[in-house]
């Protein structure tokens, strides 16, 4: 008889915690670097930002109600987020154009990598609906990255 899954999945909870807490915070650093960007290319910038921005809100969502869906307790308040991120802080006495783009192409790097891990992770765990949300979001996300790196003056 195949194995049936039961939500809540604490693991799968604990993995789409993690995540949200990641893309919320990065999401205040694309804030961050829409209200500090400066310099020649400032207007695309500045709004390139604010639609990363949009992006990952929208990323959030969808995975904090897939954790509701799952029969998890969403936690994502403000000091949730400063708890759970594994995400370096984002420098807040940068502005000009390239070190935005290189701290935020760093951090968006790093949460690609993670996304990429979670999805075999939580197939393992027999979450199929998790898996394919993740999968989805990590294509988005690889499309972000190419966004935010070809942001950069070729030399
Ligand atoms: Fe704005």
């Amino acid at each position: 008889m195949p194995k049936r899954y039961s939500p809540p999945n604490g693991d799968v909870c604990v993995i789409l915690h993690d995540r949200l807490h990641d893309i919320l915070a990065l999401a205040s650093h694309a804030k961050q670097a829409h209200w500090t960007v400066t310099g020649r290319n400032f207007l695309s910038l500045h709004e390139f930002f604010d639609s990363v921005f949009e992006s990952l809100t929208g990323f959030a969502d969808e995975l904090a109600e897939r954790i509701a869906a799952i029969g998890g307790q969403v936690k994502a308040t403000v000091k949730h987020v400063a708890k759970g991120s594994q995400l370096p802080d984002y420098p807040v006495d940068i502005t000009k154009s390239d070190q935005h783009i290189e701290a935020f192409s760093k951090a968006l790097f790093q949460l690609k990598m993670l996304v990429r891990g979670n999805v075999r992770t939580v197939a393992e765990l027999e979450d199929d609906g998790s898996a394919d949300l993740l999968t989805s979001m990590s294509r988005k996300i690889d499309e972000l990255c190419w966004m935010v790196g070809a942001q950069i003056e070729p030399k």
